[in-house]
């Protein structure tokens, strides 16, 4: 008779096809990221030569100094390397064409552009794994890292509620579709006329009733912060808007997130931020620098989920 298995089967890693938006990684997907993140973070030596060989193309249509260090800090973490252009993708050349020859070269696209469709159109033509390293639409990387810090915090995601107050751009979409598929509670407090998008919300909303997550969308931070354990915000004017930074600034001032609003939360609140942060603007310097503040646990664990994602992409 066969001996009993001393020990369950070592289950199959789960991997990811592309990560051009928030959406292309199931639940399943979007936690084993933040499972394998926490066993990165623990071990830089157990992974070192995991992606030896890989290559990966950084495309950066905007500026940036966390997505760009990050990246190339984890292939090369990994093991692998990475090639850099910086400017508009398809400019010199049809961006079709640009996408065939990273195909023929590298083994994974990371794309920072201003549209969705760029990236998107860069995983058709080139037939490899592209990461959304930000687009006027999503910014996944972010989104996850910041769930990777909330879960460290607190031990959990589940129950949570986080308060984004400021702009319903970019960054609040991938917040919203990661809270509401994980359950946790969000609140979005924006100008009249800058709340997220319409078809963003409606998914927000159609996952929630799945998780069990509150998602509400509001006017009012005062409102959107009562009992959160989180408050989060970005910059009022994000990159390509630049021209519309000086009317932002008189309708965003009353979603400054200061130390009278921090207040109301919870004495234990915290504060984060995507960054880069304009102090005196969307936050106060006071605010940057408490101890309530974790906006640089965020951009450490920036490294960490996104060695977890080439790692699940790539491996
Ligand atoms: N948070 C973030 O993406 O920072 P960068 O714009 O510097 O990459
Ligand atoms: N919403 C900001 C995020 C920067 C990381 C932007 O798109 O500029």
């Amino acid at each position: 008779m066969a001996a009993a298995p001393s020990q369950a089967p070592t289950p199959a890693p789960v991997r990811m096809a592309t990560f051009r938006q928030d959406l292309d990684l199931s639940v399943e997907q979007l936690n084993a990221v933040l499972d394998l993140t926490k066993e990165v973070k623990q071990s830089r030596t157990r992974f070192s030569a995991a992606l030896k060989g890989k290559y990966a193309a950084l495309l950066f249509e905007k500026p940036s100094l966390r997505t760009r260090m990050t990246f190339e800090l984890a292939m090369k973490q990994l093991g692998g390397d990475v090639v850099t252009q910086m400017g508009l993708i398809g400019d010199r050349e049809p961006l079709k064409d640009v996408a065939r020859n990273l195909g023929r070269w590298t083994d994974v696209i990371v794309a920072r552009t201003f549209t969705q469709q760029t990236v998107d159109e860069l995983a058709h033509w080139s037939g490899l794994p592209v990461v959304n390293a930000l687009t006027d639409m999503y910014h996944p990387c972010q989104a996850l890292a910041d769930m990777v810090t909330l879960r460290e915090k607190f031990g959990r995601l589940r129950g949570l509620k986080l308060a984004y107050v400021g702009d319903g751009n970019n960054v609040a979409h991938s917040l919203m579709l990661c809270c509401a598929r994980l359950g946790m509670n969000m609140s979005v407090a924006t100008p009249l006329g800058y709340a997220p998008k319409t078809s963003v919300i409606a998914q927000a909303i159609e996952f929630s009733r799945i998780s069990g997550a509150r998602i509400e969308v509001m006017t009012d931070p005062v409102d959107a912060v009562q009992n959160a354990q989180a408050i989060y915000t970005d910059v009022w004017t994000s990159m390509g808007q630049e021209s519309e930074a000086e009317e932002r600034k008189k309708l965003f001032a009353p979603y400054q997130v200061n130390e009278l609003l921090l207040s109301l939360a919870r004495p234990d609140t915290l504060f984060m931020h995507c960054l880069p942060a304009k102090r005196g603007q969307e936050v106060t310097d006071a605010v940057m620098e408490s101890p309530q503040s974790v906006a640089f646990d965020q951009a450490e664990n920036r490294l960490h989920v996104q060695k977890a994602i080439l790692l699940m992409l790539l491996q």
